[in-house]
């Protein structure tokens, strides 16, 4: 199959929909990472999707709609806070987790009762999926584990000769995947941090809890308990306080031959002397934003990746630091 990275005009979304209505995929993007769509009313097209990826088929996938549709056409009930949540933050990258009405193929929620919608607020997302009126399935589009991709570039150097289309809507400007809200529950509960943080949620609908998974539980957002975001090669991760530490490795596996960088927040990279550096800038959004990018970054350039970790790390930097944490483990 030849994959072409396309730009979004009528053409593009006539074929996407083609594609689409046969059963098969097609990569988009969205303000945080490019995901990789089927319609999930279509089973065999949503498996091929797990196929596509690697993906384990007990970490299930989030739906996509347009800001127009009545996701009362998918979930069974919303409650109170989640309309008021919904109002504050959508469309944009909060993913909520409801009872499902059913409708779509069970091989979206791998068999659970729940079902996540996401309204992205990506201008080229939503013209794709106002185009398809359709619930779209999709995961980031990205080989499983892998670092998630937020240019079409990457999603090609992934997915090449497995997608038909890759929608090209430039660099997401977001650069970590939403924040998962089970709303299920008496109050709303933090599944997977991202840019709509605990205490935003928390100052519209008063509270909202985060769900940390203990050893040996079973977890409530399945994709969880998987190695995530790594890149193709060596990873460290040191603290803040550890600066000091990481420049003396960087040295050290330098003059040893091994191409390594420093992975760091601007401030950082202005306080080290250091040449190889991959600079995430300096606000909590421009950190987030660059993250995925560097670490694609580095893995191209680098045999070795030495991460040092932001000082901050609460809000934004929470997601972040859960994201840095993943993609430097074994
Ligand atoms: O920003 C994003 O959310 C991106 C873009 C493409 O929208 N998508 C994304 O999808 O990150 P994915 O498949 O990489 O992550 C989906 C997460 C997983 O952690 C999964 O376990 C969780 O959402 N999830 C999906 N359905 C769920 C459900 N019914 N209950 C609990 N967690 C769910
Ligand atoms: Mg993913």
């Amino acid at each position: 199959m030849q994959t072409r990275i396309l730009p979004i005009d009528e053409n593009s979304l006539k074929l996407s929909e083609k594609i689409i209505l046969n059963g098969g995929t097609v990569a988009f993007p969205t303000e945080t990472v490019y995901g990789l769509g089927a319609n999930a009313f279509d089973g065999l097209a949503v498996k091929n999707v797990f196929k596509i990826k690697g993906r384990p088929n007990d970490n299930p996938l989030i739906v996509h709609v347009h800001k127009d549709y009545d996701i009362l056409n998918l979930v069974s009930y919303v409650p109170e806070y989640a309309k008021s949540l919904a109002k504050a933050f959508l469309p944009g990258p909060l993913t909520m987790v409801y009872k499902s009405k059913g409708v779509v193929s069970s091989a979206v929620s791998c068999g659970l009762d729940t079902i996540a919608v996401r309204i992205p607020s990506h201008d080229g997302a939503q013209k794709f999926l106002k185009y398809l009126n359709l619930p779209i399935a999709a995961p980031s589009a990205n080989i499983s584990k892998h670092v998630s991709p937020v240019t079409a570039e990457h999603v090609y150097s992934d997915l090449d000769g497995k997608v038909e289309v890759i929608l090209d809507g430039g660099k997401c400007s977001g650069g970590i995947e939403s924040t998962v809200l089970d709303c299920t529950g008496e109050i709303p509960v933090v599944l997977r941090s991202g840019l709509i943080t605990r205490d935003m949620i928390a100052k519209v609908v008063g509270d909202c809890g985060e769900y940390v998974l203990k050893e040996g539980e079973k977890a409530r957002s399945p994709g969880m308990k998987y190695k995530h975001y790594s890149p193709n090669c060596k990873t460290m991760l040191f603290s803040y306080a550890e600066c000091e530490k990481a420049v003396e490795r960087y040295y050290k596996y330098n003059a040893e031959g091994m191409n390594t960088y420093i992975l760091c927040d601007g401030q950082t990279a202005n306080s080290i002397n250091v040449d190889k550096v991959l600079n995430l800038g300096n606000s909590d959004y421009e950190i987030a934003s660059n993250l995925y990018y560097m670490l694609r970054e580095g893995e191209r350039k680098a045999q070795m990746i030495i991460a040092v970790a932001p000082q901050k790390q609460d809000g934004v930097m929470a997601g972040v630091m859960n994201r840095l944490i993943k993609a430097c483990k074994d």
